[in-house]
């Protein structure tokens, strides 16, 4: 599902205004798939803006975003829900998990909105599990797990649909540092095998290890951005 140039994401000139502040102010970034890209800058500085527009969960004022090949300004209200279903996997800093739900069948739901059956979901959701070191854990609900386990449960949740691009907002920031520690490992991974990854972080130490190039916003606006060596 990659386009003919490899690139995953294109931003061109975007622009998003709130009624009282601008918080991303012509912005333009494109991101090739297996990049893994670190998105730093100070508080209110519009970084979650930028994945929220990319994840295709708001529009932009002005300005183009292209994913995988999908120009999202083209796409209607259902167009929109349906990529974010398919196309993307999000990880939040608070999990974003359903309550009500055991850890399995928060991460079968991903497949089940896309019309994936039941069985089917719960097969692949508990290969996930398996492999992000928590099938012991399935029928468990968020308040029974350790923040760690809920994010790496939200990480299986967000890798159900096979995403051609995995955001994470803070995917650290209300971790405590060990296991903080196990899902950057885990980003950092997923990313030597392929997942091309956008990520928001105030961790340097997160951006240096996972990122292949990190990007400073200020004022709504790219800063600086520093490729990095990697020494796997
Ligand atoms: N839904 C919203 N309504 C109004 N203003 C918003 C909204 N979301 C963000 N903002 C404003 O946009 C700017 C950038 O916010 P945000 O993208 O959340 O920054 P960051 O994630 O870097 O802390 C801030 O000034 C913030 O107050
Ligand atoms: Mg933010």
């Amino acid at each position: 599902m990659t386009n003919d140039d490899n690139s995953v994401v294109q931003l061109t000139a975007v622009r998003k205004e709130y009624s009282d502040s601008v918080a991303l102010d012509g912005v333009s970034l494109g991101i090739a798939a297996g990049e893994a890209v670190a998105v730093m800058g100070p508080s209110g500085s519009g970084k979650s803006t930028l994945l929220n527009l990319v994840a295709g969960l708001d529009r932009p004022t002005s300005g183009s975003i292209v994913v995988n090949g999908e120009d999202l300004g083209d796409l209607t209200e259902k167009g929109l829900a349906l990529f974010r279903r398919r196309r993307v996997g999000m990880i939040f800093q608070f999990f974003n998990l359903l309550d009500d739900l055991s850890a399995l069948d928060n991460v079968a739901l991903a497949a089940q909105l896309t019309g994936t059956s039941a069985a089917k979901a719960r097969t692949r959701a508990l290969e996930l599990l398996d492999e992000l070191g928590i099938a012991g854990r399935r029928n468990l609900h968020p308040a029974q797990l350790s923040g760690g386990e809920r994010q790496r449960v939200a990480v299986a949740r967000a890798l159900m649909n096979r995403p051609a691009l995995l955001l994470a907002d803070e995917p650290t920031g209300a971790l405590d540092s060990r296991s903080g520690e196990q899902v950057m490992d885990l980003l950092l991974d997923l990313n030597q095998i392929g997942q091309t990854l956008l990520l928001v972080t105030h961790d340097e130490r997160l951006a240096k290890q996972c990122a292949t190039r990190v990007i400073h916003v200020v004022d709504g606006r790219i800063a600086s951005t520093s490729d990095l060596e990697h020494t796997p």
